[in-house]
């Protein structure tokens, strides 16, 4: 049995649980895949936070699918393929497209406040979709209402334990193979084992790396970065996508303005009051994002400015109100009227393309190990992601290992046992809670500064050292969540910024001054870390060249 090497052996004999699967994380990922085990299996799932304080919670825009007529899984993926800049993974992308239908229909039987008009589906238009085929419930509340409905579905089974509050401190393997989890009860401060044939990923993103994002306050790359300790690779770290249309403020999170609103035809405008996205791409602001954020940072930085408009004013207000409640109400709080104002808006962190990397099956290079959602990198996205294909690749990858599952938990033998393992327990004092603190925004500044939407080597490798200098600044974690999600939050960022800085060139959403243009001879190819090349400054796996090859 391998015990997590940042903890300490202590005295005392473990706590111990047992299950088939424990799922890790409570978004549509986590969610989906604990529904669907739970019909076979004995499931945990396990939330660091309460089921709906997570990243899809807060998701406005919605699904994209083909449910129209004059729609098709192939135009999706024409669309997908082309906004991903040359990355995609094709089999994963035509998985994504063909299955994805099926799996929103699904959805919405356990869902039914998909808007509708006269029975028929609303689809929206984002940016990059060729045609509007982004399914919504709730106006721009798709998020809550998804994570409500299938929390609902979940509590209705009785096979799946919910374990709130529980952060989950580290993998546990065996013989090459993951075993479970080790969690701290954040309100007792006790570790428990939590042993299964299986374990599934779904932990989200790592917005919190940076100072401003879109993502809340949990979204700190735990799932990443245990995978990568317990021994899985983690591909395609440097493409972090910015969204274009955060309110400008200094809030965290940063409060998204859905791109649906510049699908319903909303202008993004510069200081002198221009179009500036007219002529720059035939589908002007509702280009895809990497397109139009490079685009924002120019004028913005041609005026010196942070922040560019969102301009509504031109539309119908009834229509924005009933559309978009959740914008017009929040901006209302904010001291912004939608149908009158124009909003202050800037590019702001929105969502992790890479993370532990899957085959089709949502497998993870570690056998027992799956991900999904957020902290996978399945490949569907290539270096830069279609507007709301994130729900929907969360909904087919984890319907896809709930089938896979059956598979993998028959073919093991022996399920397994606990051997003599001890209780992990706090180092000394640990760290204090004010250097925590410090170290947090320290790394939130270097990033934003650093490995943020332009990028140059020099910056990189001022990043780099200054995420090894804060590392070295701790004393090994000791029973504090704010701890773990540092050493984690760490650990990721050190990722970004080595793989942002071994790619030379600019592609999708890694922008490089230093190296403006697209390589495809040197660089259509994926850059993995696993602990075999960990060390900074070391080699990084490559993967083949061509995007079906990870
Ligand atoms: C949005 O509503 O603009 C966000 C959709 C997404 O990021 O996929």
């Amino acid at each position: 049995m391998t015990r997590p090497d940042f903890l300490a052996a202590a005295e005392g004999e473990p706590a111990s649980r047992f299950y088939d699967i424990i799922v890790v994380g409570s978004g549509i990922a986590g969610l989906t895949a604990a529904v669907g085990a739970a019909r076979h299996f004995k499931v945990a799932l396990i939330s660091k936070s309460v089921l709906r304080d997570t990243t899809t919670f807060l998701a406005q825009g919605g699904i994209a699918a083909a449910l129209s007529e004059q729609d098709s899984p192939e135009l999706h993926m024409e669309d997908t393929i082309r906004a991903g800049a040359g990355l995609c993974d094709e089999e994963a992308v035509r998985i994504l497209v063909n299955e994805g239908p099926e799996r929103v229909r699904e959805l919405m039987e356990i869902c039914p406040k998909f808007d509708r008009s006269g029975g028929d589906l609303v689809l929206a238009s984002e940016g990059a979709h060729s045609v509007p085929r982004i399914a919504h419930a709730g106006g721009d509340a798709t998020g809550s209402e998804v994570v409500s409905a299938l929390a609902q579905a979940m509590r209705q089974g009785s096979r799946v334990q919910v374990l709130e509050h529980e952060f989950v401190v580290d993998l546990l393997t065996d013989g090459g193979r993951c075993v479970g989890t080790v969690s701290l009860n954040l309100r007792s401060g006790e570790f428990t084992l939590n042993f299964a044939s299986a374990v599934v990923l779904a932990t989200g993103g790592c917005g919190q790396v940076y100072s401003l994002t879109t993502n809340p306050a949990v979204a700190t790359g735990d799932g990443m970065a245990m995978a990568f300790r317990a021994g899985a690779t983690v591909s395609d770290m440097e493409f972090v996508q910015f969204h274009p249309t955060g309110l400008y403020s200094d809030e965290s999170p940063i409060f998204l303005i859905t791109e649906a609103l510049r699908g319903e035809g909303a202008y993004l405008l510069n200081h002198a009051g221009e179009r500036f996205m007219l002529g720059v791409h035939p589908q002007a602001e509702l280009g895809p994002r990497d397109v139009v954020v490079k685009e924002m940072v120019r004028h913005m930085q041609g005026a010196g400015q942070e922040f560019l408009y969102l301009d509504a004013t031109h539309l119908d207000c009834q229509m924005l109100r009933e559309r978009f409640p959740n914008v017009y109400d929040t901006l209302r709080e904010r001291g912004y009227d939608l149908c009158k104002d124009r909003i202050p808006v800037a590019p702001v962190c929105h969502y992790m393309i890479g993370g532990v990397k899957t085959d089709v099956w949502g497998r993870s290079t570690l056998p027992g190990l799956y991900a999904s959602g957020e902290v996978s990198s399945t490949g569907v996205h290539g270096a830069n992601r279609l507007a709301s294909n994130s729900l929907l690749e969360g909904l087919v990858f984890s319907d896809r290992i709930v089938r896979d599952l059956d598979r993998y938990v028959a073919s093991l033998g022996e399920r397994a046992r606990p051997s003599q393992v001890q209780l992990p327990q706090p180092r000394g004092d640990g760290n204090r809670p004010s250097q925590l603190a410090e170290n947090r925004r320290r790394l939130q500044k270097t990033m934003t500064a650093e490995v943020g939407i332009v990028r140059r080597d020099a910056g990189l490798l001022r990043a780099i050292r200054e995420i090894n200098a804060l590392s070295a600044s701790l004393e090994p974690p000791g029973a504090s969540l704010e701890e773990y999600e540092l050493f984690n939050l760490l650990g990721i960022a050190g990722q970004i910024a080595r793989a942002a800085r071994l790619r030379h060139e600019s592609r999708g959403s890694h922008l490089r001054e230093d190296f403006p243009a697209r390589d495809d001879a040197a660089w259509r190819r994926h850059i993995n870390f696993s602990v075999r090349n960990k060390e900074d400054g070391g080699p990084a796996e490559r993967g083949e060249p061509g995007g079906g090859n990870r």
